[in-house]
């Protein structure tokens, strides 16, 4: 029987709200030693409405303890997505002589019947005590551009030396334009530039970050990372993100990875540059003064086109695992690769299943002694006359969530066709890909299997793809398959998380 109680797809290692809706992560920081996490949020709730901020805490950003509402709708306005920083001179003047304030920055969007009535524009709140209750700032909006469709603030400290000022990155939805504002006291605000349109214009552009990261790891190479999701227009449809490298100067952010302005797509998409090419991942922002210069993020996971049907209840949609991610270069190119950042090593996990240098034959060959539902799946494959190959999860036999090669394709794909309940959304059954290559070759996928979800790994990080999955509780199986021909697992270990 199909597995529809809330438990069977309550996630043992990413957030769910206990019995509530909820979409972006919002105001993510690291702060009083503790990983926030707020979100876009209905309180009454398990559809999108009611926008408010609701809260989360970890410490090792694999569980997650629920505090009330952070920051609520009223009758004026819904709050919607945007940043927090750690106010540490008190420029705005909402802090007291012993305490630095947090600062907000969301959209509010307002009401009908409201003095700013269908205009979004972007506001401040202030919290003294470390995030967990927030006071409204009176002078609210704090800048405003008379649009319907400016939001998803995100603000950055720029570290400019002797000039150092707040830097904004915001967007005109509509227009596929990121706007960049600076401010020295978070209330006055002055626009610097705008970046877009450029590369994948599908749908609206919403919640975009600026971050600086190091090449390969190197303090004395810099380079600027503007990532923009974008709903629907995403590589393998609905919401997905993007990103571009490149320079800013503190006013003008410059692209090196632009493939051309315009509207190339949907033919060229895989030219752009792809956070994630699974289709839930959306909205993912950065952490704020993460430990060590880290660079975190989180993504909702979820997709726009079948969000508010997927079948969960009382809560709905889950966020994805914190991710590090790092800029790599590889001949020439550069581009962010990924890693899973929680804190691992404090679970134990079983003993691993593990084999080594086994032939797949053509056929689905379910591992005895594999099985489970929240696992860790290490994989290596060298190709051999298959035209596919790959695992296949949480299954029933030779039913369930196929992670495949085609090496001939240079394709990683997930095809969730069979991957249990697919029947809630017409869109919902699929098979997606994403480009890659083999390296010295072979193929490595780490794979994190959860109770409703898989995020691929694919060599070392360069790739990934996120998609929520509803198996049946009863389907555990983990098999290996291949396609009209052999393939090699060089090495294979299995853990069980939970
Ligand atoms: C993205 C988004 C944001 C907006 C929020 C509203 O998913 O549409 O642009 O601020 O959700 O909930």
């Amino acid at each position: 029987s199909p597995a529809a109680t809330t438990d069977s797809y309550r996630p043992a290692l990413h957030y769910t709200a206990k019995d509530t809706w909820l979409n972006d992560p919002n105001g993510l920081i690291f702060h009083g030693g503790v990983y926030h996490l707020y979100y876009q949020n209905n309180p009454l709730g398990n559809v999108w409405g009611n926008m408010s901020w609701g809260h989360a805490t970890s410490t090792d950003l694999l569980t997650w303890t629920e505090h009330p509402v952070a920051i609520a709708c009223d009758e004026n306005e819904d709050i919607f997505s945007g940043s927090i920083v750690h106010d540490r001179d008190n420029t705005s003047g909402f802090g007291t002589p012993s305490v630095a304030p947090l600062v907000a920055i969301y959209t509010s969007a307002f009401k009908p019947g409201s003095t700013h009535e269908g205009v979004q524009a972007q506001s401040l709140a202030y919290s003294l005590d470390g995030g967990y209750t927030w006071i409204k700032h009176t002078g609210n909006p704090v800048l405003s551009r008379a649009s319907a469709e400016f939001r998803d603030p995100k603000v950055i400290w720029y570290d400019g030396g002797a000039d150092s000022y707040w830097v904004m990155v915001a967007v005109e939805a509509k227009d596929f334009q990121v706007v960049l504002y600076k401010s020295r006291d978070l209330k006055t605000w002055e626009l610097l530039s705008t970046f877009g349109p450029a590369n994948a214009t599908g749908g609206v552009w919403e919640c975009p970050d600026l971050f600086p990261l190091p090449v390969d790891g190197n303090p004395d190479v810099v380079k600027w990372v503007l990532t923009v999701n974008l709903n629907p227009g995403g590589p393998n449809n609905g919401s997905a993100g993007q990103y571009f490298i490149g320079d800013f100067d503190g006013t003008t952010f410059t692209s090196a990875s632009t493939v051309t302005e315009g509207t190339l797509e949907p033919a060229r998409l895989g030219e752009y540059q792809w956070l994630d090419w699974g289709r839930d991942y959306y909205a993912a922002v950065s952490f704020s003064d993460a430990p060590d210069n880290r660079r975190l993020m989180i993504g909702w996971m979820n997709n726009w086109e079948y969000a508010n049907h997927i079948p969960t209840a009382p809560w709905r949609s889950p966020m994805s695992l914190a991710r590090e991610v790092s800029l790599q270069a590889n001949k020439g190119k550069l581009r962010l690769v990924q890693q899973p950042a929680g804190d691992w090593h404090a679970l134990a996990g079983t003993e691993p299943f593990s084999l080594s240098g086994t032939t797949i034959q053509d056929g689905v060959q379910v591992l005895a002694g594999a099985a489970g539902t929240v696992q860790r799946i290490d994989v290596s494959f060298t190709p051999g006359s298959a035209e596919e190959f790959g695992l296949i999860l949480r299954g029933d036999g030779a039913r369930g969530t196929r992670v495949g090669i085609r090496p001939g394709q240079d394709t990683l794909l997930v095809d969730r066709r069979e991957s249990g309940r697919t029947d809630f959304h017409a869109s919902f059954s699929s098979i997606d890909t994403a480009p890659i290559l083999a390296k010295q070759g072979t193929y490595d996928l780490t794979i994190y299997v959860d109770r409703c979800s898989v995020e691929v790994f694919a060599q070392d990080g360069q790739v990934t793809m996120t998609e929520l999955i509803f198996p049946a509780e009863s389907s555990t199986d983990l098999a290996v398959y291949a396609v009209g021909g052999a393939a090699t697992i060089n090495s294979l270990q299995v853990t069980q998380l939970a």
